[in-house]
């Protein structure tokens, strides 16, 4: 696939690294210094180069959209036409500072995107808590106490194996209800997050499994 890397920072640049050793067209763009780009795409050592948010868009099968929410705009006016494309958007939604959720419990960052690009497919992925957090729950996992991973979802055959996996790499399930639930863990990641930082109790970890398809 030819992909578009709109935001080529921590999150851009490692996922076009490894879009493009995977073999995809990567185009990385938007950053604060072109020869970033370059050797971003020198370094992911396959099809990749460095561009203009216009040239990642142009003829891209998908875009991955990773950049602070506060910059959303303007790189989205930067790519132009985005008509009928696939935005996998990570960008949480944040005020300036990544202080506070800029979006409440009714919506979500990706609900968001969706109303700004109306005639795109935005497809919510690694809204995860940030990646520092997960340091701290591997070293927790070697305690006792297990920390825990909170899904949902409407099949309990899928939800089973998820329970089983989840088990395997040492956290705890917490079935957290149906699909319809999955809307509130974009703001619900993030408070696990902050508890992560705060709490004295270590860190739990927010996942959210998602099904693609028809009607979904
Ligand atoms: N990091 C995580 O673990 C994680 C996990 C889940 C979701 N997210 C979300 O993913 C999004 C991106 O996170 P990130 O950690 O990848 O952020 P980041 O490392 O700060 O990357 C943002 C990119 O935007 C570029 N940029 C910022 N201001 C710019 C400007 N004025 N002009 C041109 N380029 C500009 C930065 O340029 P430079 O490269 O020059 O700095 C960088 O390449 C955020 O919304 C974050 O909340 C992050």
């Amino acid at each position: 696939m030819r992909i578009g890397i709109l935001g080529s920072g921590l999150m851009g640049g490692k996922l076009g690294t490894l879009f493009a050793r995977a073999g995809h067209d990567v185009v990385f763009s938007y950053a604060r210094g072109e020869q970033k780009l370059k050797r971003l795409a020198r370094e992911a050592q396959g099809n990749a180069r460095a561009g203009t948010p216009g040239e990642a868009a142009h003829e891209a099968d998908a875009l991955l959209l990773a950049v602070h929410w506060s910059r959303v705009d303007d790189v989205l006016k930067q790519a132009g036409d985005v008509s009928g494309k696939v935005i996998v958007t990570c960008s949480l939604p944040m005020n300036a500072d990544s202080t506070d959720l800029v979006i409440a419990h009714t919506s979500s960052g990706a609900e968001a995107l969706a109303k700004k690009v109306r005639r795109a497919h935005v497809v919510s992925a690694f809204g995860t808590v940030s990646s520092e957090v997960l340091f701290d729950v591997f070293n927790a996992r070697r305690k006792a106490n297990r920390p825990s991973l909170i899904y949902c979802g409407d099949d309990q055959g899928a939800k089973d194996v998820a329970a089983t996996l989840i088990r395997d790499v040492g956290f705890n399930p917490v079935d957290a209800g149906p699909l319809r639930i999955a809307r509130y863990t974009e703001p619900f990641s993030l408070l696990v997050g902050q508890l992560a930082y705060e709490s004295e109790a270590g860190p739990e970890l927010a996942y959210r499994f998602e099904r693609f398809g028809k009607g979904r």
